[in-house]
């Protein structure tokens, strides 16, 4: 069977990532593909409960080494349970946020650096590599904004130094410089239909060429 492929939305705060997964999502099932749709952290029973222990306001005290474990702990579960198993199925697994999170978030974020995160997390991706990775790019300032405007609960990620989100914004923009190949920067300040048309555009084409390279 022909082998899936595995899409990554990745961006700060606000960036509007759950409605262009919702959008994308209708997109290809009308195309007929098959889809898995997920997240992280969470996607499978345990990672959603790894998620409840990142997430709790409560615990301001989490020390930034704990956080990236239990984040690369999650990703073991999801890839070894679900995106893996997807992917050999032949779907289309698309995922709000993978290791490139952990990059921005703990590694330029926390400055617990790039080379730390990557090495903690290359157990637990185990090689799935992404096909595509959207970023979509929207200034923290924005994003923050938007996001306290949303109806959506505020959570200890939320409530960080505003010099966090830049440099988190700093580090994904370096990421999408470093992988030009599976990365795609859209500009996310613009209306969502707008960004949507761009997302469909992108993922078209990458599928598109994943399609000529295995029937070669
Ligand atoms: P979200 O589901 O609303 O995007 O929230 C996920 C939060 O978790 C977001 O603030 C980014 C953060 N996060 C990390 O810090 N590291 C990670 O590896 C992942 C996946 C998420």
């Amino acid at each position: 069977m022909k082998r899936g492929f595995f899409i990554i939305f990745e961006g700060g705060e606000g960036a509007g990532k759950s409605i262009q997964v919702e959008i994308l999502v209708s997109h290809l099932h009308e195309e007929g593909y098959s889809v898995v749709v997920t997240r992280e952290p969470g996607g499978t029973r345990i990672g959603e409960q790894i998620r409840a222990i990142t997430h709790n306001q409560e615990n301001v005290d989490l020390d930034a080494v704990a956080e990236a474990y239990l984040m690369a702990a999650a990703r073991a579960q999801h890839v070894a349970q679900l995106i893996e198993p997807a992917i050999e199925a032949g779907k289309i697994v698309v995922c709000d946020r993978y290791v490139d999170s952990s990059i921005a978030y703990q590694g330029f974020g926390r400055k617990l650096g790039v080379d730390t995160i990557r090495s903690l997390n290359a157990l637990a991706v185990n090689g799935a590599v992404p096909d595509l990775t959207v970023l979509l790019d929207v200034p923290p300032e924005v994003g923050l904004k938007r996001r306290a405007k949303s109806r959506k609960g505020v959570d200890r990620l939320d409530m960080q130094q505003k010099d966090f989100y830049t440099r988190v914004y700093q580090g994904y923009l370096a990421l999408a410089k470093e992988h030009p190949n599976r990365y795609v920067v859209i500009d996310a300040s613009q209306a969502i239909e707008a960004v949507a048309q761009d997302v469909w555009r992108s993922v078209k084409h990458a599928l598109l060429i994943a399609n000529e390279s295995t029937n070669v």
